[in-house]
């Protein structure tokens, strides 16, 4: 774990230069807008440690497979979100020397991200090695209000020099990425050009053919008047830069003011890129930077006012919830059904920038309380459109009939995972696709979504669970064999409770929607059923058959769902007992002992109780919570959420606020030294369901919002707001009681505490707690 991020409740900060740290804080300090994003690497060279990173969302690259003993079914590729076009980049060169932060003394070294108007800012003094000192100040964005561009101000000032001084704004095309199987450059240039105040790069993937024009304008000013640019242009491969001298006095400051865009292939033709290109960055440089600025600041308190967590007595926790939130608006916004959550968001390559079930069963409560609906609707849709391709996928794996497997890991919807134990059998995921139809429908009412996309989906992952599982003769019991859960821990396991349960839960969902919408929309229903085949009385009734005569492994003795068959033959240590210094047990133990333990990577049965909790009663959340919880390692930053909330749930509020607490600051103290490979994107969500569905309580419930909320110990307050079917509601929890203030102009029924209130429009209500 390490401190060295100061408290402040709207900022992130950084001070003091410390080298070793600077990946994990590239990371941190990391500004996007859901289109593209970057990570906080210098404007000017650095030759220390870094990991440079632009990306542009769905983008990718697919980098051929690389395993040891290839098996039939492995996808071809991994597809990666590929460091892109750096347009960040300001070269200083100080009469003959270089401004490199890793060659100079570094004093006044400030970073600071502000959450509340979207800027990063970075201040510092350095001397080089010649004793030349300067003083910088660098701000830059990824705007949110056009999310194709970005703008830098970069501000140098010499304190004990004058003379020649060149500035070299450029784009650099000429990428790696850290994480290339076979460390092949993944862009090949198709065009560049310089132009007197810029220029650009145009660059194309290989083997995908995506186009993206990335350029630059620019304005120069010298003591705070405008410079006539005369540049020298430099090209080389994949690279324009224009090298401006001027001659400058000590204590005068230079500002070169940059606005840069990426304009894709994705949107618009290839060959119209420049065009768009141009124009893009003739609307934002004749905006200016200020107010383009302005508009950020604007744009974010929009955000804010509709997804803002306010905690009072605790400005580390406050800034740990907002930090999150801040990094989940910046990775998504809803705006484009091509797009997903990568679990590193535009932070890292990790994960390749892909879909995950991450995104299902962790971000979508997050989106549906706290964005316009469209969004979710968005997220859903990308997998309605990649459904032909997870039918292809369950074919290629021997299953027919419209059987669909989602893949675990995506871009386009070709499975790009490959090893075996979860490509071909963490297969619960198809699971969590169709329990964020159901949170979508259930949370917003929108059954005409149902009818339009969302029962072709339920069909095709039902029809999958009906052919994966098969008979068995001496258990008289449908069971399902080889799988792995979502505890990564056990592979290849028989039976286990969770994918047992959410396939039955799957095949039943399918079967209601499907009355649904055959009484609710007949002709749809008709013409869907004409197009999938599917035969309503015999397959439904092969789903009821597996539904009622599914095997669940359950222990008589402990009352307890048993994780899979033989979990109880393992050795039971309880974590508390295992000597610290063998954790992270994935960091310290060889595989084959992980997977004889009996320890868990992350919520398992527990997150099929998080998700069907209304059929368990609580003795039996209970027993499940008190036997699971000191058998779980968490080491996967998707699990403390999922306690956090059934803790809560059993009043357990101590446990409830320990767990919250171990997702909410993971990135900012760095906790599993993993930070510099970039932030834990989608389980920041799951902090957010620690707060609202942990300590609000919140659910739905017969399409009503329902919340039983606590005050952790430490605070004075919390409170925050969410969206249910076109209202507005700010909910207060402090000593006092909670308050919930209808912020819209319609009157909702709400039950706090297990009773119902009315709360009319633009009025409050206290309950007390
Ligand atoms: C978790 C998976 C998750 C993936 C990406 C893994 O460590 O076990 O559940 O989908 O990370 O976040």
């Amino acid at each position: 774990m390490k401190d060295y991020i100061k408290v402040d409740e709207w900022r992130i900060i950084e001070e003091g230069f410390k080298p070793e740290y600077n990946t994990i804080s590239e990371s941190i300090f990391s500004l996007g807008n859901g289109r593209m994003g970057q990570r906080a690497n210098f404007e000017e060279a650095y030759s220390g440690e870094t990991l440079s990173g632009n990306y542009v969302a769905g983008v990718y690259y697919p980098d051929k497979t690389r395993v040891g003993w290839w098996k039939n079914g492995y996808p071809e590729y991994f597809a990666k979100v590929i460091n892109a076009a750096n347009w960040i980049g300001i070269d200083i060169k100080i009469g003959n020397e270089q401004l490199d932060l890793a060659r100079c003394k570094v004093s006044a070294f400030r970073r600071e991200l502000n959450m509340k108007e979207g800027f990063l800012r970075r201040n510092f003094r350095a001397t080089t090695a010649g004793g030349i000192e300067v003083e910088v100040e660098a701000t830059r964005f990824c705007s949110i209000v056009d999310d194709e561009t970005g703008a830098i101000r970069y501000t140098i000032t010499p304190v004990n020099y004058s003379g020649a001084i060149t500035i070299s704004p450029f784009i650099d095309g000429d990428v790696v990425n850290k994480d290339s199987n076979y460390d092949e450059k993944f862009w090949d240039e198709v065009t560049k050009e310089s132009w007197a105040d810029g220029g650009y790069v145009q660059l194309r993937t290989k083997k995908t053919g995506f186009e993206v024009a990335t350029g630059q304008r620019f304005t120069v000013s010298q003591n705070n008047l405008p410079v006539d640019i005369a540049a020298k242009k430099v090209e080389k491969d994949k690279y324009v830069a224009s090298a401006i001298i001027l001659e400058v006095v000590a204590g005068q400051p230079i500002t070169i003011t940059k606005y840069a865009a990426n304009i894709s292939s994705q949107n618009y033709p290839a060959d119209a890129l420049k065009e768009v290109l141009e124009t893009t960055l003739k609307t934002i440089s004749e905006k200016g930077f200020e107010k383009m600025l302005a508009e950020q600041a604007e744009a974010w308190e929009k955000k804010w006012q509709h997804n803002d967590i306010i905690i009072e007595g605790d400005a580390s926790a406050q800034q740990g919830i907002r930090f999150n939130i801040f990094q989940l608006n910046q990775t998504y916004t809803g705006e484009d059904d091509r797009l997903n959550i990568g679990p590193k968001g535009f932070t890292g390559e990790k994960y390749g920038g892909s879909t995950y079930w991450d995104t299902e069963a962790y971000c979508v409560p997050f989106y549906l309380a706290t964005a316009d609906q469209k969004v979710t609707r968005n997220l859903l849709l990308y997998r309605y459109k990649q459904l032909d391709k997870a039918i292809d996928n369950a074919k290629l794996l021997g299953f027919r009939n419209g059987a669909a497997l989602y893949p675990m890991v995506t871009m386009d919807g070709t499975e790009c995972h490959n090893e075996w134990e979860i490509t071909f059998e963490e297969i619960h995921r198809n699971g969590a696709i169709a329990h964020a139809i159901y949170d979508y429908v259930r949370y917003t009412g929108d059954e005409k979504y149902l009818a339009d996309y969302g029962l072709e989906v339920l069909i095709a992952i039902a029809r999958f669970w009906s052919q994966r599982v098969n008979w068995s003769d001496d258990r008289q019991r449908y069971v399902m064999l080889g799988v792995t859960g979502p505890n990564e821990y056990e592979n290849n396991v028989n039976n286990n409770w969770y994918t047992n349960t959410i396939a039955c839960w799957c095949m039943q969902y399918a079967i209601d929607v499907a009355e649904k919408v055959e009484a609710m929309e007949p002709a749809k229903y008709e013409a869907l059923m004409n197009r999938i085949g599917f035969d309503k009385e015999n397959e439904s009734a092969k789903f009821r058959d597996i539904i009622e005569k599914m095997y669940f492994p359950y222990d008589e003795k402990l009352g307890v769902f048993l994780q899979q068959d033989g979990y109880l033959d393992k050795e039971q240590i309880l974590v508390n007992d295992l000597p610290a210094t063998e954790r992270p047990i994935n960091q310290k133990w060889s595989w084959d002992r992980i997977l004889r333990s009996c320890y868990i990577k992350q919520a398992d049965v527990l997150q099929g109780i998080y998700f069907f909790e209304d059929k368990y009663d609580i003795e039996t959340i209970r027993r499940n919570y008190d036997f699971y919880e000191p058998r779980t390692v968490h080491e996967s930053s998707l699990s403390p959420c999922v306690h956090a909330v059934i803790a809560a749930k059993l009043g357990d509020e101590a446990r409830a606020y320990e767990f919250y607490l171990r997702t909410s600051r993971l990135d900012l103290d760095d906790y599993n030294n993993d930070t510099e490979d970039g932030c834990h994107i989608t389980s920041m969500a799951g902090t957010w369901m620690a707060v609202v569905q942990g300590f609000g309580g919140m659910r739905v419930k017969g399409g009503k919002l329902s919340f039983n909320p606590f005050l952790p110990a430490k605070w004075k307050s919390f409170s925050f707001h969410v969206g249910f079917r076109g209202t507005l509601l700010n909910i207060r929890m402090g000593k006092e009681g909670v308050q919930i203030k209808n912020l819209s102009g319609n009157e909702l029924t709400v039950t706090i505490y297990g009773k119902d209130q009315i709360i009319k429009a633009n009025n409050e209500l206290l309950v007390e707690a």
